[in-house]
């Protein structure tokens, strides 16, 4: 059964007391239970979040299912995100996706056996004129991925 952590908690309660209406508060809610659940957002993440925000399940849910960023399943210690919009498309992102699956052994949205990996297609990652972009987790972003590039990163991840 998941429960935050006395920091988590600290932390959501502070989210609590900044927005007029709880609810505001269940984006930053969600992501600071996601990093202390191995990067996901299971069932019993939601129902701790229900008791400890007073809020009900149900909008909990609602924001969970709407935001990509939130992995509604468990996700590798190495999440790897691709972004396969339109300006990374065209400097070769599928066949980053595709390499990686095969190098790893995995298909898309997978977790690897050995739990280390995810490869998951996304959206725009915002620097469009520096693709293919790659992101790691949360907060590591890498520009102008290529495939070389990335066995040289899969050998350091492993
Ligand atoms: S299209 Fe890939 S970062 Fe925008």
């Amino acid at each position: 059964m998941f429960k935050l952590s006395k920091d988590g908690l600290e932390k959501i309660k502070k989210e609590l007391t900044r927005y007029e209406t709880r609810r505001s508060a269940i984006l930053p809610a969600l992501y600071i239970a996601q990093s202390e659940n191995d990067g996901w957002i299971s069932p019993d993440v939601v129902m701790h979040l229900s008791e400890v925000m007073e809020i009900p399940i149900s909008h909990i849910s609602e924001v969970l299912t709407f935001y990509t960023m939130y992995n509604k399943k468990p996700v590798g210690k190495h999440h790897i995100q691709v972004c396969t919009n339109v300006a990374c498309c065209m400097a070769g992102s599928r066949e980053i996706v595709k390499h990686l699956c095969t190098t790893l052994n995995i298909h898309e949205d997978e977790l690897s056996a050995d739990k280390k990996f995810t490869v998951t297609r996304v959206e725009c990652l915002g620097s469009c004129n520096t693709g293919p972009v790659v992101q790691i987790n949360h907060d590591d972003y890498i520009e102008n991925m290529s495939i070389e590039k990335m066995d040289k990163l899969l050998k350091e991840l492993q």
